[in-house]
């Protein structure tokens, strides 16, 4: 059976949420519900990164207990799931007590195989990115990233990073296909052949973390308690159970290319040093910017999510963030280009075709599907195209092609209208040929059975809307599975309703 386990990254809890958190959880859900009407066992991790110096001072700065301010940002984070139509099976906090047991677990595994030491260190930290940089790193006294950073110097607990420096080259010269797109696999790779250090893993300048294991004064690194999350989500330390077994060799870890190390590079070393299976699929998807700048909490230049829900739509949202840009490249946001998304692919594109074509089967074919004659070859060229989507549509999504997955959906509508245009059904009610009458009927038929299947396939894009059409079609059964049985003649169909307003402004 088809399995997979869909995982985000989990988000830090020191602002609200914005496009970029909603950017990569529709990603997953899209996926996540894309397997599942394929009939696949599929389960979906999002959820929060609680811990850590930056979500101590974000709850300082707000004057409250850090556990206060985590128990009301998860709630933010948990209703912002709730509201992209977002469809988790499981949501995750990191001060769960079922995680501290996982990263203590997973701590006393790596200090079993010796690759934890106790040591000390000096060097520099950035709050913002809860990451260690270089000397040779910084530049005019700041981490890469812009984050600044601050001098170091402390006791602390070492994970032997440098050890598995081969074991992961040669993980990845075996699976390519582990890290995508392929410019991120060859940029990890070159870090990789730089040379690692081994990687402090403990804090001791504040609490607010899991505690290692065995010795008081510190906590663990936010990122390594982090990291666990996704073997923490299938039930670890409880390795030996089904759930563990069937989900865990089949892991796709979504996330900005802001976090690919981690995944990359310290994650897998984790892993391979407790004797657990490496990531399957790690894909690093781009940055939304505002004009040209990565759009983050911490600089404050974010795009609200919310308001564009408000006044775009959901699915319009859902569909432009995985259609505008090619998954794993960047994109500028503006609401322009969300406005001409809208109005060309969906209101002219697909919301013209299903209105033309339900509409015409409302006034000339009795509000009911048709009992098609024979085809035509224009006919049969028609319903291939429909036809074909399901390999081409797998292969997307075994890719994480998402904006591929739209494209080739919406050729399809682009092909429909350009058939309605061309055979001109409504030149075949006026001649009163019986003949003409059924040939007119086919292409109903052909139409209808087209858009059955635009509507099926976009379904994880566009649950809501996608959901309503299928209604008007007068389909309950709506899983790929059902578009191999072909279309139904003789459902009535009840009266047709606009799907995707156009949206006016003066910019538009
Ligand atoms: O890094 N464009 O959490 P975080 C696209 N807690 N995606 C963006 C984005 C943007 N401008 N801004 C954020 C953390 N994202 C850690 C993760 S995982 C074990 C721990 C998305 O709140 C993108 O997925 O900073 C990015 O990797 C993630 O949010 C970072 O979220
Ligand atoms: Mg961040």
């Amino acid at each position: 059976m088809t399995t997979r386990y869909i995982t985000t990254p989990i988000y830090y809890l020191n602002a609200a949420p914005h496009l970029g958190h909603v950017y990569t959880t529709v990603a997953g859900d899209v996926l996540a519900r894309f397997w599942r009407l394929h009939g696949a066992k599929v389960k979906f991790l999002t959820g929060t990164d609680e811990h850590g110096q930056k979500i101590a001072q974000a709850a300082e700065a707000l004057g409250k207990d850090p556990k206060v301010h985590v128990d009301e940002m998860a709630e933010v984070f948990r209703r912002m799931t709730k509201d992209i139509g977002a469809t988790p099976d499981v949501f995750i906090r990191t001060t769960e007590e079922r995680h501290y047991k996982a990263a203590s677990a997973l701590w006393g595994r790596l200090i079993e195989s010796g690759d934890i030491y106790l040591g000390s260190y000096s060097g520099w930290y950035a709050v913002r990115d809860e990451a260690y940089y270089d000397e040779s790193e910084i530049v005019d006294g700041k981490a890469p990233t812009g984050a600044p950073v601050e001098f170091m110097e402390e006791p602390s607990y070492f994970f032997r990073l440098s050890k598995w420096e081969n074991a992961l080259l040669k993980y990845y010269e075996d699976f390519p296909q582990a890290i995508a797109p392929l410019s991120r696999h060859n940029e990890v790779i070159s870090f990789i052949k730089g040379g690692l250090k081994d990687l402090s893993i403990s804090r001791t300048n504040f609490t607010w973390g899991v505690p290692v294991p065995g010795d008081k004064d510190h906590v663990m690194y936010v990122w390594m308690d982090a990291l666990t999350n996704y073997i923490t989500a299938l039930g670890y330390p409880d390795s030996d159970t089904e759930n563990f077994k069937d989900f865990w060799p089949e892991s796709i870890h979504l996330m900005g290319k802001d976090i690919l190390r981690f995944h990359a590079i310290y994650w897998p070393a984790f892993l391979m040093a407790a004797k657990l299976q490496p990531p399957k699929r790690i894909f690093a998807h781009g940055w939304w910017t505002a004009n040209g700048q990565k759009m983050s909490k911490s600089l404050g230049n974010v795009v609200d999510p919310f308001k564009l829900i408000e006044t775009y739509g959901l699915d319009q949202l859902r569909y432009f963030l995985m259609r505008e840009v090619p998954f794993g490249q960047d994109g500028d946001f503006s609401n322009a280009a969300m406005i001409s998304r809208i109005n060309s692919n969906l209101a002219n594109d697909l919301g013209n075709l299903v209105q033309r074509v339900l509409s015409f089967v409302a006034k000339n074919a009795g509000a009911r599907i048709p009992t098609p004659g024979d085809f035509t070859d224009e006919d049969r060229e028609m319903l291939a195209a429909s036809a074909q989507l399901h390999d081409i549509l797998i292969e997307d999504m075994n890719q994480q092609l998402l904006h591929k997955y739209c494209e080739h959906i919406g050729d399809v509508v682009v092909k429909a209208n350009r058939y309605i245009d061309q055979q001109r059904p409504w030149s075949l009610k006026k001649t009163g040929r019986p003949e003409d009458e059924k040939h007119m009927e086919t292409i109903l038929y052909v139409l209808l059975e087209t858009i059955r299947h635009v509507g099926i396939y976009y379904q994880p894009v566009m649950p809501e809307t996608m959901g309503r059409l299928l209604d008007q079609l007068g389909q309950d059964l709506r899983t790929f599975e059902d578009l191999k049985t072909p279309l139904k003649s003789g459902i009535t169909l009840p009266a047709p309703e606009p799907l995707f307003p156009r949206i006016e402004t003066e910019a538009a």
